[in-house]
Protein backbone atom coordinates (compact mmCIF):
# COMPACT_ATOMS: atom_id res chain seq x y z
CA UNK A 1 0.00 0.00 0.00
CA UNK A 2 1.37 3.56 -0.82
CA UNK A 3 2.20 5.27 2.30
CA UNK A 4 0.58 8.67 2.35
CA UNK A 5 3.03 11.52 3.02
CA UNK A 6 1.64 13.72 5.28
CA UNK A 7 2.97 17.55 7.09
CA UNK A 8 0.86 17.40 11.06
CA UNK A 9 0.31 21.54 11.95
CA UNK A 10 -0.10 21.63 15.40
CA UNK A 11 -0.56 23.34 18.79
CA UNK A 12 -0.12 20.50 21.57
CA UNK A 13 -2.66 20.32 23.55
CA UNK A 14 -3.41 16.65 24.88
CA UNK A 15 -5.30 15.82 21.42
CA UNK A 16 -3.18 17.20 19.14
CA UNK A 17 -0.02 15.11 20.94
CA UNK A 18 -2.99 11.48 20.79
CA UNK A 19 -3.32 12.47 17.26
CA UNK A 20 0.47 12.66 16.66
CA UNK A 21 0.76 9.25 18.65
CA UNK A 22 -1.41 7.89 16.16
CA UNK A 23 0.06 8.95 13.21
CA UNK A 24 3.39 7.79 14.32
CA UNK A 25 1.74 4.39 15.42
CA UNK A 26 0.97 3.48 11.37
CA UNK A 27 3.91 3.50 9.73
CA UNK A 28 2.58 1.42 7.13
CA UNK A 29 -0.13 3.58 6.12
CA UNK A 30 1.30 7.19 7.01
CA UNK A 31 4.69 8.75 6.29
CA UNK A 32 5.06 11.71 8.50
CA UNK A 33 7.20 14.40 6.63
CA UNK A 34 7.56 16.66 9.62
CA UNK A 35 5.93 18.23 12.18
CA UNK A 36 5.01 22.18 12.17
CA UNK A 37 4.12 24.12 15.55
CA UNK A 38 1.69 26.77 15.77
CA UNK A 39 1.11 28.98 18.18
CA UNK A 40 -3.21 28.17 19.91
CA UNK A 41 -3.29 26.51 22.94
CA UNK A 42 -0.52 27.74 24.28
CA UNK A 43 2.09 29.82 22.93
CA UNK A 44 4.30 28.41 20.36
CA UNK A 45 7.16 27.74 22.73
CA UNK A 46 5.16 25.37 24.74
CA UNK A 47 3.54 23.80 21.30
CA UNK A 48 6.94 23.42 19.87
CA UNK A 49 8.39 22.07 23.04
CA UNK A 50 5.48 19.58 23.53
CA UNK A 51 5.56 19.10 19.68
CA UNK A 52 9.06 17.08 20.56
CA UNK A 53 8.04 15.61 23.60
CA UNK A 54 5.73 13.35 21.77
CA UNK A 55 7.68 12.52 18.95
CA UNK A 56 10.20 11.22 21.50
CA UNK A 57 7.57 9.38 23.78
CA UNK A 58 6.75 7.83 20.53
CA UNK A 59 10.10 7.18 19.73
CA UNK A 60 10.84 8.82 17.07
CA UNK A 61 13.20 11.55 17.63
CA UNK A 62 13.91 11.31 14.01
CA UNK A 63 10.86 13.40 13.10
CA UNK A 64 11.79 17.03 12.19
CA UNK A 65 9.68 19.21 14.26
CA UNK A 66 9.43 22.52 13.38
CA UNK A 67 8.56 25.93 14.77
CA UNK A 68 5.77 27.83 13.11
CA UNK A 69 4.15 31.04 13.36
CA UNK A 70 3.75 32.89 17.16
CA UNK A 71 0.53 34.39 16.53
CA UNK A 72 -2.19 35.14 14.26
CA UNK A 73 -2.00 37.26 11.23
CA UNK A 74 -3.55 39.93 12.42
CA UNK A 75 -5.18 39.56 15.56
CA UNK A 76 -3.85 38.78 19.44
CA UNK A 77 -3.30 35.04 20.55
CA UNK A 78 -6.29 33.98 22.24
CA UNK A 79 -5.02 30.64 24.16
CA UNK A 80 -6.85 27.86 25.73
CA UNK A 81 -4.52 27.08 29.13
CA UNK A 82 -8.16 26.56 30.97
CA UNK A 83 -8.41 23.38 28.85
CA UNK A 84 -5.13 22.09 28.49
CA UNK A 85 -3.53 23.24 31.59
CA UNK A 86 0.03 25.74 31.62
CA UNK A 87 1.85 24.01 29.87
CA UNK A 88 -0.25 22.31 27.23
CA UNK A 89 0.06 19.03 28.29
CA UNK A 90 -0.84 18.89 31.85
CA UNK A 91 -1.85 15.78 33.44
CA UNK A 92 1.03 13.44 33.94
CA UNK A 93 4.86 14.92 34.50
CA UNK A 94 6.72 15.57 31.29
CA UNK A 95 10.57 15.94 31.42
CA UNK A 96 12.01 18.08 28.64
CA UNK A 97 12.61 16.87 25.07
CA UNK A 98 16.05 16.17 24.29
CA UNK A 99 15.99 16.08 20.38
CA UNK A 100 16.58 19.20 18.56
CA UNK A 101 14.17 22.08 17.24
CA UNK A 102 14.97 22.28 13.81
CA UNK A 103 16.55 25.82 12.86
CA UNK A 104 14.07 26.25 9.59
CA UNK A 105 10.98 27.94 10.31
CA UNK A 106 7.98 25.93 9.66
CA UNK A 107 6.25 27.82 7.27
CA UNK A 108 9.23 27.59 4.56
CA UNK A 109 9.44 23.95 5.95
CA UNK A 110 5.76 23.04 4.62
CA UNK A 111 6.80 25.42 1.12
CA UNK A 112 9.60 24.05 0.77
CA UNK A 113 8.45 20.09 0.84
CA UNK A 114 5.47 20.93 -1.39
CA UNK A 115 7.99 22.06 -3.81
CA UNK A 116 10.15 19.16 -3.27
CA UNK A 117 7.54 16.51 -3.23
CA UNK A 118 5.42 15.21 -6.49
CA UNK A 119 2.32 17.51 -6.98
CA UNK A 120 -0.48 15.72 -5.23
CA UNK A 121 1.43 13.74 -2.95
CA UNK A 122 1.36 15.88 0.31
CA UNK A 123 -1.37 15.88 2.55
CA UNK A 124 -1.77 18.44 5.23
CA UNK A 125 -3.10 17.92 8.67
CA UNK A 126 -3.53 20.96 10.57
CA UNK A 127 -4.58 20.67 14.03
CA UNK A 128 -4.69 24.31 14.98
CA UNK A 129 -5.24 27.63 14.19
CA UNK A 130 -4.35 27.55 10.60
CA UNK A 131 -1.92 30.75 10.45
CA UNK A 132 0.83 28.41 9.15
CA UNK A 133 -1.06 26.90 6.06
CA UNK A 134 -2.42 30.42 5.20
CA UNK A 135 1.04 32.07 5.63
CA UNK A 136 2.36 29.33 3.42
CA UNK A 137 -0.17 30.24 0.60
CA UNK A 138 0.60 33.54 0.73
CA UNK A 139 3.78 33.75 1.05
CA UNK A 140 4.22 30.84 -2.19
CA UNK A 141 0.85 30.36 -3.96
CA UNK A 142 2.90 27.99 -6.14
CA UNK A 143 2.51 25.78 -3.84
CA UNK A 144 -1.39 25.82 -3.18
CA UNK A 145 -1.78 23.81 -6.45
CA UNK A 146 0.74 20.78 -5.29
CA UNK A 147 -1.33 20.04 -2.27
CA UNK A 148 -3.13 16.88 -2.40
CA UNK A 149 -5.60 17.47 0.37
CA UNK A 150 -5.91 18.93 3.39
CA UNK A 151 -7.78 17.29 6.90
CA UNK A 152 -8.17 19.92 9.31
CA UNK A 153 -10.25 19.73 12.82
CA UNK A 154 -11.85 22.89 13.00
CA UNK A 155 -15.43 24.87 12.61
CA UNK A 156 -18.70 23.49 13.64
CA UNK A 157 -22.10 24.12 12.54
CA UNK A 158 -25.02 22.07 14.81
CA UNK A 159 -22.53 22.07 17.50
CA UNK A 160 -21.88 25.48 17.46
CA UNK A 161 -19.08 27.15 19.31
CA UNK A 162 -17.00 26.06 22.00
CA UNK A 163 -14.97 28.98 22.46
CA UNK A 164 -17.60 31.43 21.87
CA UNK A 165 -20.95 30.81 21.64
CA UNK A 166 -20.76 30.82 17.30
CA UNK A 167 -17.13 29.63 17.18
CA UNK A 168 -15.38 26.52 17.31
CA UNK A 169 -11.25 27.65 19.03
CA UNK A 170 -9.41 26.49 16.12
CA UNK A 171 -10.90 28.98 13.52
CA UNK A 172 -11.89 32.09 16.33
CA UNK A 173 -8.04 32.23 17.05
CA UNK A 174 -6.94 32.90 13.18
CA UNK A 175 -10.35 33.54 11.34
CA UNK A 176 -8.90 35.36 8.32
CA UNK A 177 -6.17 32.52 7.95
CA UNK A 178 -9.25 30.01 8.13
CA UNK A 179 -10.50 32.61 5.54
CA UNK A 180 -8.36 32.07 2.93
CA UNK A 181 -7.41 28.58 3.30
CA UNK A 182 -11.11 27.75 2.90
CA UNK A 183 -11.41 29.84 0.02
CA UNK A 184 -8.18 28.15 -1.52
CA UNK A 185 -9.24 25.53 -3.99
CA UNK A 186 -7.64 22.97 -2.30
CA UNK A 187 -9.12 19.70 -1.65
CA UNK A 188 -10.52 20.26 2.08
CA UNK A 189 -11.55 17.81 4.96
CA UNK A 190 -13.07 19.21 7.91
CA UNK A 191 -13.34 17.85 11.25
CA UNK A 192 -16.24 20.12 13.00
CA UNK A 193 -17.20 19.63 16.69
CA UNK A 194 -20.27 18.16 15.18
CA UNK A 195 -18.28 14.94 14.85
CA UNK A 196 -15.60 15.45 17.31
CA UNK A 197 -17.89 15.70 20.13
CA UNK A 198 -19.16 12.28 19.15
CA UNK A 199 -15.31 10.81 20.18
CA UNK A 200 -15.83 11.08 24.04
CA UNK A 201 -13.27 9.52 26.00
CA UNK A 202 -15.43 7.17 28.22
CA UNK A 203 -14.22 5.69 31.10
CA UNK A 204 -13.87 1.77 29.24
CA UNK A 205 -11.90 4.09 26.94
CA UNK A 206 -9.72 5.56 29.27
CA UNK A 207 -9.07 2.04 31.13
CA UNK A 208 -8.24 0.33 27.21
CA UNK A 209 -5.50 2.97 26.78
CA UNK A 210 -4.06 2.35 30.55
CA UNK A 211 -4.64 -1.56 30.04
CA UNK A 212 -1.81 -1.40 27.51
CA UNK A 213 1.07 -1.12 30.39
CA UNK A 214 3.05 0.85 28.07
CA UNK A 215 4.35 3.92 28.79
CA UNK A 216 2.58 5.13 26.05
CA UNK A 217 -0.94 4.30 26.89
CA UNK A 218 -0.32 5.37 30.21
CA UNK A 219 0.69 9.09 29.09
CA UNK A 220 -2.75 9.10 26.96
CA UNK A 221 -5.02 7.95 29.54
CA UNK A 222 -3.29 10.74 32.09
CA UNK A 223 -3.42 13.57 29.45
CA UNK A 224 -7.34 12.37 28.99
CA UNK A 225 -7.62 11.76 32.41
CA UNK A 226 -7.18 15.77 32.99
CA UNK A 227 -8.43 16.86 29.18
CA UNK A 228 -11.96 15.61 29.79
CA UNK A 229 -12.40 17.62 33.17
CA UNK A 230 -13.22 21.05 31.53
CA UNK A 231 -15.99 19.14 28.55
CA UNK A 232 -17.27 17.33 31.03
CA UNK A 233 -17.97 19.93 33.62
CA UNK A 234 -19.29 22.33 30.91
CA UNK A 235 -21.26 20.22 28.88
CA UNK A 236 -22.13 17.83 31.47
CA UNK A 237 -20.75 14.56 28.87
CA UNK A 238 -19.61 11.40 29.92
CA UNK A 239 -15.63 12.31 28.93
CA UNK A 240 -14.13 14.71 26.59
CA UNK A 241 -13.94 14.81 22.75
CA UNK A 242 -10.65 13.39 21.01
CA UNK A 243 -10.89 16.05 18.68
CA UNK A 244 -7.74 15.86 16.55
CA UNK A 245 -7.21 12.31 16.29
CA UNK A 246 -10.14 12.48 14.11
CA UNK A 247 -7.86 14.02 11.41
CA UNK A 248 -5.37 11.07 11.59
CA UNK A 249 -8.11 8.50 11.66
CA UNK A 250 -10.10 9.89 8.46
CA UNK A 251 -6.50 8.91 6.77
CA UNK A 252 -6.71 5.41 8.59
CA UNK A 253 -10.05 4.39 7.92
CA UNK A 254 -12.02 7.07 6.40
CA UNK A 255 -15.46 4.73 6.24
CA UNK A 256 -15.37 5.58 9.49
CA UNK A 257 -16.60 9.12 9.32
CA UNK A 258 -19.87 10.33 7.19
CA UNK A 259 -20.23 13.82 5.81
CA UNK A 260 -21.32 16.13 2.58
CA UNK A 261 -19.49 18.14 0.45
CA UNK A 262 -21.12 21.64 0.92
CA UNK A 263 -19.95 25.35 1.11
CA UNK A 264 -18.53 26.24 4.29
CA UNK A 265 -17.88 29.86 4.43
CA UNK A 266 -15.87 31.79 7.61
CA UNK A 267 -16.87 34.70 9.51
CA UNK A 268 -14.12 37.19 10.04
CA UNK A 269 -16.33 40.67 10.08
CA UNK A 270 -18.52 40.29 13.24
CA UNK A 271 -17.27 40.33 16.43
CA UNK A 272 -20.35 38.83 17.86
CA UNK A 273 -20.04 35.81 15.13
CA UNK A 274 -16.02 36.10 14.37
CA UNK A 275 -14.59 32.63 13.02
CA UNK A 276 -18.22 31.00 13.23
CA UNK A 277 -17.62 28.38 9.77
CA UNK A 278 -20.98 29.21 8.29
CA UNK A 279 -22.07 25.56 7.04
CA UNK A 280 -24.56 25.47 4.06
CA UNK A 281 -25.61 21.71 5.50
CA UNK A 282 -28.76 22.06 3.48
CA UNK A 283 -27.88 23.84 0.25
CA UNK A 284 -29.77 26.66 0.70
CA UNK A 285 -27.36 28.95 -1.36
CA UNK A 286 -26.15 29.06 -4.28
CA UNK A 287 -22.22 29.06 -2.74
CA UNK A 288 -20.22 26.29 -4.49
CA UNK A 289 -19.26 23.28 -2.51
CA UNK A 290 -15.40 23.49 -1.15
CA UNK A 291 -15.22 21.18 1.39
CA UNK A 292 -16.48 17.48 2.92
CA UNK A 293 -17.90 18.86 6.21
CA UNK A 294 -18.21 15.87 8.85
CA UNK A 295 -21.02 15.22 11.01
CA UNK A 296 -20.82 11.79 11.99
CA UNK A 297 -18.60 8.99 12.60
CA UNK A 298 -18.23 5.76 14.11
CA UNK A 299 -16.99 5.96 18.14
CA UNK A 300 -16.38 2.74 18.70
CA UNK A 301 -14.38 1.97 15.60
CA UNK A 302 -12.27 5.27 15.80
CA UNK A 303 -11.56 3.77 19.56
CA UNK A 304 -10.66 0.59 18.28
CA UNK A 305 -8.22 1.97 15.44
CA UNK A 306 -6.76 4.30 18.01
CA UNK A 307 -6.24 1.53 20.67
CA UNK A 308 -4.65 -0.64 18.53
CA UNK A 309 -2.42 2.03 17.00
CA UNK A 310 -1.13 2.75 20.36
CA UNK A 311 -0.36 -0.39 20.98
CA UNK A 312 2.17 -0.48 18.81
CA UNK A 313 3.91 2.16 20.25
O1 LIG B 1 -11.70 23.18 19.44
C1 LIG B 1 -10.85 22.06 19.55
C2 LIG B 1 -9.50 22.34 18.97
O2 LIG B 1 -8.90 23.42 19.66
C3 LIG B 1 -8.53 21.17 19.12
O3 LIG B 1 -7.62 21.17 18.04
C4 LIG B 1 -7.80 21.48 20.38
O4 LIG B 1 -6.48 20.92 20.42
C5 LIG B 1 -7.72 22.97 20.30
O5 LIG B 1 -6.59 23.29 19.48
CA1 LIG C 1 -5.22 21.27 18.45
Amino acid sequence: MTRRKIIIDTDPGQDDAVAILLALGAPDALEVLGVTAVAGNVPLPLTERNARIVCELAGRPDIPVFAGCDAPLVRKLVTAEHVHGKTGLDGPPMDDPTMALQDRHGVDFIIDTLRAEAAGTVTLCPLGPLTNIATAFARAPDVVGKVQEIVLMGGAYFEVGNITPAAEFNIYVDPEAAAQVFASGVKLTVMPLDVTHKALTTKPRIDAFRALGTRVGDMVAAWTDFFERFDMAKYGSEGAPLHDPCVIAYLLEPDLFTGRYINVAVETGSDLTLGMTVADWWRVTDRAPNATFMGDLDAEGFYRLLTDRLARL
